[in-house]
């Protein structure tokens, strides 16, 4: 019996989400909730022996068993996910193999939070470690990007190089950088409105080539926004609230999340979309207010919880 553990973070796009498909250049950073994945590989003794695989969410007590030698495609999409991983190592697991995969996640789920990302990274860390017996950050950040591809359709390759590599980036298609980027007092307020990146990804597919002009001009605004973060850190106040606007050009806020920003800036705190928008996590700059001023601020607005969390922290680890 074989068995290897691995984590790796969520994130926050502090500025440049969207844009960042188009290869403009955004601002990411790690945050201190990860997903934990173990992977065990057992030999089975009684016939028959077709591999088999075993997964379980533990947070949501999900349990699949799949027969690996009589593939469907009918699957949820995380094991579609799974089983792409596997395909790409299978000549490594013999016909008695019992693959087992367990799943823990402090990372909410479809909040924008990065944790689909953190699954990608965490699988395919699972099974290099396992058959490679090494964590090769560069090729495990390549094959998430494809299991990201699977989930989300074209995404930038933000999340999962965020998730693989730790720490926070300045991030494009074309280039990464580490850079030392710290915020204190950044909360995280999850919405509760649930959001497909998907969706909302090709919705402003849909705006972008279709305005042709006004969409270029507005992902090169988000990109000259994202520079001023990273020179002129002493302005982020009003560099999140312009990042809002350009957000809200694009088409991915909505009246609710209109609404909590609005009745945040009426009390001095400048909040934004992270992640894709259309529901999720909005995070906010509060020097002086505590969680629970916050969520009497919003007691109207059904927020689902707020959260500070540490950022910068390591990517994918054992
Ligand atoms: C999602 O976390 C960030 C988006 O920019 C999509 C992407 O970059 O793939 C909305």
């Amino acid at each position: 019996k074989r068995n290897v553990i691995v984590s790796s973070p969520g994130k926050l796009i502090i500025g440049g989400e969207h844009a960042v498909v188009y290869g403009r250049r955004a601002l990411v950073t790690s945050i201190g909730m990860r997903l934990y994945m173990q992977l065990t590989a057992e030999e089975q003794t009684n016939e028959p022996t077709s591999p088999v695989l075993k997964v379980s969410f533990q947070d949501t007590n999900q349990q699949h068993l799949i027969d690996l030698s009589n593939i469907q495609n009918s699957y949820p999409i995380e094991i579609q996910g799974i089983l792409f991983v596997y395909n790409h190592f299978k000549s490594f697991v013999s016909d008695r193999s019992q693959l087992n995969i367990q799943v823990h996640s402090e990372i909410p789920i479809g909040a924008g939070l990065g944790s689909s990302a953190a699954f990608s990274v965490c699988l395919v860390g699972c099974f290099y470690l396992l058959y490679h017996k090494t964590l090769n950050r560069e090729d495990i950040n390549e094959l998430s990007y494809k299991v990201e591809c699977i989930f989300h359709g074209t995404p930038s390759g933000i999340d999962n190089t965020i998730s693989t590599y730790g720490q926070s980036l300045v991030y494009s298609r074309a280039v990464k950088k580490h850079i030392n980027f710290r915020l204190s007092n950044l909360a995280i307020i999850d919405t509760g409105i649930p959001k497909s990146t998907k969706r909302m990804v090709e919705l402003v597919r849909l705006f972008v080539e279709s305005n042709q002009q006004e969409g270029e001009r507005i992902l090169n605004d988000v990109e000259r926004c994202v520079d001023s973060m990273i020179e002129h850190s002493e302005q982020i106040d009003q560099l999140f609230q312009e990042n809002q606007q350009l957000l809200k050009c694009l088409g991915v806020s909505t009246l609710e999340i209109d609404n909590i920003i609005e009745i945040l800036a009426k009390k001095n705190i400048s909040a934004k979309i992270t992640g894709a928008g259309g529901g999720g996590c909005l995070i906010a700059l509060t020097s002086c207010f505590t969680k629970d001023q916050i969520l009497d601020l919003l007691q109207d607005n059904h927020i689902k919880s707020i959260a500070f969390v540490e950022c910068g922290v390591e990517g994918l680890r054992e």
